[in-house]
């Protein structure tokens, strides 16, 4: 039945009636009354054969083999029914259906004497017109619409302060039962905080008189999970386009780039070459323009309905689309102040063995800040992969120009019950390129000059007092005055 989606329970069998509001956790027997007092506290007791039952949401007809028709209400709190006068209606093939509220139909069939077929006797019986006599006892229906009454839900905020960096978390909790529903629900009937939950929500007039047909118990569906229409945008103050590094027009006329094999991860693609990637200029636009030289991070927005809502301050990884890995992170396990050892996309990629997925969210995220037995803090110095929340860690890039494409996750299971994740662009640029050739061989090179200057400044002053260097300086200073003398000639000739 449709109201909560949990529906009524009834079973029954020729001398037994019990209901059930909440999938059978509890049972309880359908009273027999009269005039407002109890006859027998179940079917059992009355000495009644039932031959066959119908209810709709609210509303309970029962027809016994002794020829009688019982009509009852199905409330949250109570569950009785009445008899009302003989009638001859009962048949071995007489059947009841509610066609609306507080209207029910007997259909008994007949056999067709010319045709091989059955027709239906139909009686149709108006319950509110008979509960009007006076001889069943029924008081009025007193249920009166006076002041609209609000209903609260309990829902609880807990100001939790975590120790590390004064940050403050909220835990809400919302105290709604829930149904136990083919057990998928918490054993504790509270909402669970980290996954997404429903409960439904039923009110009922307690005490009504059977006559109250018309109030029906109202039930709604309260859900607690995601708001489909947030989603998350990556900052891009500053493209590469518009301080002119990377031209639009060739981005858009399918531009590709090249990663040079020692700048990706060798586990991720399986030919060990220069990969060529193509540039989704349609779904990323042009890449945002970050200096290589300056720690970084991207600034996450929260987006609702087209509409700017806040800058997200919660943890959050990134990855390289292409398993590029020419960065590092500005902290590690330790200098972040974890006190378990934090998870990273090895560990991430390891738990679904066998496929390269990017699988790392708000459901499977474990924080280092928190105590956690299972991994105690054995390698501080592992590099720290998560951003934002409450470290400061930030990305290093590599002297590398060029384009990367990151995918990002936010991993804080307390900011959303959404799984927030995006993919956005970046080109790194202001890195000179590598030298080609090795800096020590030009330290060599340089250290090796300045010996042999040195050596020289030492030999040449002792060479030349030797017989063999004057015979030679003789040569060079004679040749230097035939030289003069040349010149001078020259110049009188002119
Ligand atoms: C139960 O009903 C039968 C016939 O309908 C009757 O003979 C019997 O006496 C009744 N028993 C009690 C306890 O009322
Ligand atoms: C059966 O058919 C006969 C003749 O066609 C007709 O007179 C009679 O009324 C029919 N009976 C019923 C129950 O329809
Ligand atoms: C229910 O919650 C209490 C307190 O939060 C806890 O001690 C208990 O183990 C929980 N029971 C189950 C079945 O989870
Ligand atoms: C881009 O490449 C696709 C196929 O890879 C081709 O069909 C298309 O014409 C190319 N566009 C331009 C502008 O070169
Ligand atoms: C990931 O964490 C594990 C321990 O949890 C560590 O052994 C490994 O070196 C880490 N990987 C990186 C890339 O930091």
């Amino acid at each position: 039945m449709p109201p909560g989606q949990r529906g009524i329970l009834i079973l029954w069998f020729e001398n037994s009636l019990l209901v059930s509001h909440n999938a059978g956790q509890l049972v309880s027997p359908i009273q027999v009354q009269q005039g407002g007092q109890t006859l027998y506290p179940s079917i059992y007791g009355a000495n009644i054969t039932i031959h066959n039952i119908a209810a709709n949401e609210n509303e309970l007809a029962v027809l016994t083999r002794e020829d009688n028709l019982y009509y009852g209400s199905l409330g949250v709190l109570s569950n009785s029914i009445i008899k009302f006068a003989d009638q001859q209606i009962w048949s071995e093939g007489a059947a009841l259906m509610f066609t609306g509220t507080g209207m029910l139909d007997i259909l008994t069939p007949l056999l067709d004497a010319n045709f091989s077929a059955f027709d239906f006797q139909k009686c149709s019986v108006n319950i509110q017109a008979i509960l009007m006599d006076p001889q069943l006892q029924v008081e009025k229906c007193k249920v009166m619409v006076s002041n609209p009454h609000s209903l609260g839900l309990q829902a609880n905020f807990f100001e939790e302060k975590v120790t590390y960096n004064w940050n403050i978390k909220y835990r809400l909790e919302i105290y709604l039962k829930q149904q136990h529903l083919w057990g998928r629900t918490d054993p504790n009937f509270t909402s669970s905080l980290k996954r997404p939950t429903t409960s439904t929500l039923t009110v009922d007039v307690a005490n009504k008189e059977i006559s109250c047909i018309d109030n029906k118990p109202l039930s709604t569906l309260i859900s607690i999970g995601c708001d489909l229409d947030k989603k998350i945008v990556v900052q891009k103050k500053i493209s590469a386009c518009s301080k002119g590094i990377l031209d639009p027009v060739a981005l858009q006329d399918n531009y590709s780039y090249v990663i040079e094999k020692e700048f990706y991860n060798p586990t991720f693609h399986r030919v060990k070459t220069d990969l060529v990637v193509k540039y989704p200029y349609q779904e990323l636009g042009c890449p945002h323009l970050v200096y290589y030289n300056t720690p970084w991070k991207p600034v996450v927005e929260l987006w609702r309905e087209g509409r700017f809502q806040e800058v997200v301050e919660a943890e959050y990884v990134v990855r390289e689309a292409y398993g590029q890995v020419a960065y590092t992170y500005s902290l590690t396990a330790g200098s972040a102040l974890c006190v378990s050892q934090p998870q990273n996309w090895t560990t991430m990629e390891d738990s679904r063995r066998g496929r390269k997925r990017f699988f790392w969210n708000r459901e499977n995220y474990v924080s280092c800040h928190d105590p956690n037995s299972n991994a105690p803090l054995q390698w501080p110095n592992v590099e720290y992969q998560i951003l934002g929340g409450p470290t400061a860690n930030q990305i290093i890039f590599k002297q590398r120009n060029g384009i990367y494409i990151f995918f990002l996750s936010i991993v804080d299971p307390y900011y959303s019950y959404c799984h927030l994740s995006t993919v956005f662009s970046i080109y790194v640029y202001g890195a000179y390129p590598l030298p080609i050739v090795p800096p020590q061989f030009t330290i060599f090179l340089l250290v090796t000059s300045i010996l042999l200057s040195v050596w020289l400044a030492y030999t040449i002053p002792n060479f030349l007092r030797t017989e063999r260097g004057r015979r030679i300086k003789t040569f060079w200073s004679d040749l230097c005055w035939g030289c003069k003398e040349l010149c001078r000639c020259h110049r009188g000739r002119s």
